[in-house]
C-alpha cells in the first residue's frame, strides 16, 4: 500500500509534498529504479541536483511512471539545482535549460541555487565535489545570480524558486534585496544538527526549510567514525520512542524533523527502507519525545564543506 505525504503551501501558492525522496549518490543505474520504486510507494517529491549526475535518469523513470498511468506530470514535485559553476548571470539560463533537457519533464517544480558559493566556469559538466582539488572560487555575489534566477520564472519552465545551504544573512540580503522570495532553504538538518534557529528565522519570512542528510548520513559515518558525528540513527533513546509506536529509529527521526516543520528528503535505495521513509504519516511524537530528540542537537554538520572556509560566501562561519 503506498503512504502519502501531505502538502505544504509554499510564499507563493505553489504546494510541495512535506517529504521527498533525495537522490545524492544513487548510483549510476540506481537512480531510476529508486525513482520508480519511490513512486509506486507514493513519494510525490524527488530532489536532484545538475551536480549529482542522474537528472537524466530521474526523468526518465518519471516519464515511465507517467506513461504507466500511475501519475500525471502536476502529481510530482521535481527540484534541481543550479551547480556552483555556473553563477555567473550569463550561465544561469543555459545552466537551467541543461537541467530541464536532462530531465526531461516539460517544467521543473523547484529551482535552488546549490551553494552560495561560486566556481570559476568550468564546462558543462558535473562536478565532485569530493575531488581532491579544490576548485577555483570566484566572488560572483548570490544576489546577482538570484536576479537572474527571478528571471527564469517567466519563462514558465519553473515553476519556483529557493536556496541551498545559506544562512540566516545571506537568506536575509535575498530577501532584502531582491524581488522574489526564495520559497525554500535547503540545509543539512538531522537530530545533531536540528536547525532550530535557522527554521524559526525562515519561518517569520514565510520560508520552508527543506531538510537534507536528515537521517545524518549513517553511510558516512561507517566509512569515517572519527571525522564524521554519530547518527542518532543506532541510540537507545530513538529506538525506545520507535517501540512505542511500532516504528523504526529512522521513522522516528524523520517524523521528528516533519515535527518540528522541516520538508526532509531522506536517501534510499533500498525498497524495504524507502517505503519506511515516507511511512511516518500515521503518528505524532509528543511534545515530550521531541524533548528527548532535541538533545541530540551538538551544531555538527556531517557536511562541513571545511574545503571552502575561505571562500567569501562560505556560510557556515556565523553560528546560523
Ligand atoms: P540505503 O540507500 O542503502 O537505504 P541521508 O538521507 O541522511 O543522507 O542518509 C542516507 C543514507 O541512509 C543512505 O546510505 C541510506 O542507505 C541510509 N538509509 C536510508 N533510509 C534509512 C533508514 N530508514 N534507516 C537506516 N538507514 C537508512
Amino acid at each position: 500500500m503506498p503512504s502519502f505525504a501531505s502538502t505544504v503551501t509554499l510564499n507563493n501558492g505553489q504546494n510541495m509534498p512535506i517529504l521527498g525522496l533525495g537522490t545524492w549518490l544513487s548510483r549510476e543505474g540506481e537512480a531510476i529504479e529508486a525513482v520508480k520504486v519511490a513512486i509506486d510507494a507514493g513519494y510525490r517529491h524527488i530532489d536532484t541536483a545538475y551536480l549529482y549526475g542522474n537528472e537524466k535518469e530521474v526523468g526518465q523513470a518519471i516519464r515511465e511512471k507517467i506513461a504507466e498511468g500511475v501519475i500525471k506530470r502536476e502529481d510530482i514535485f521535481v527540484t534541481t539545482k543550479l551547480w556552483n559553476s555556473y553563477h555567473d548571470p550569463i550561465n544561469v539560463e543555459e545552466a537551467f535549460n541543461r537541467s530541464l533537457t536532462n530531465l526531461d519533464i516539460d517544467y521543473i517544480d523547484l529551482y535552488l541555487m546549490h551553494w552560495p558559493m561560486s566556481y570559476k566556469f568550468d564546462a558543462w559538466k558535473t562536478n565532485d565535489p569530493d575531488a581532491p582539488t579544490v576548485p577555483e572560487f570566484t566572488e560572483v555575489d548570490y544576489v546577482d545570480t538570484w536576479r537572474a534566477m527571478e528571471k527564469l520564472l517567466n519563462g514558465g519552465k519553473v515553476r519556483s524558486i529557493g536556496v541551498s545551504n545559506f544562512n540566516s544573512e545571506q537568506v536575509g540580503r535575498i530577501v532584502k534585496e531582491c524581488t522574489v522570495k526564495p520559497v525554500t532553504n535547503q540545509v543539512e538538518c538531522n537530530p545533531g544538527l536540528n536547525q532550530r534557529k535557522l527554521i524559526e528565522f525562515c519561518k517569520n519570512l514565510d520560508i520552508t526549510i527543506t531538510a537534507y542528510s536528515p537521517l545524518g548520513r549513517p553511510n558516512y559515518y561507517e566509512k569515517d567514525p572519527k571525522n564524521t558525528p554519530k547518527p542518532a540513527l543506532d541510540d537507545a533513546r530513538v529506538a525506545n520512542i520507535a517501540k512505542k509506536y511500532g516504528k523504526t529509529s529512522g521513522q522516528i527521526i524523520l517524523r521528528y524533523l516533519v515535527d518540528i516543520g522541516t520538508i526532509p528528503v531522506p536517501k534510499s535505495a533500498n525498497e524495504q527502507r524507502l517505503r519506511q521513509n515516507i511511512d511516518i504519516f500515521d503518528f505524532k511524537l509528543t511534545e515530550a519525545e521531541i524533548k528527548v530528540m532535541d538533545n541530540f542537537n551538538n551544531g555538527k554538520r556531517t557536511v562541513p564543506f571545511a574545503h571552502h572556509i575561505n571562500h567569501k560566501y562560505y556560510p557556515f562561519s556565523i553560528e546560523y
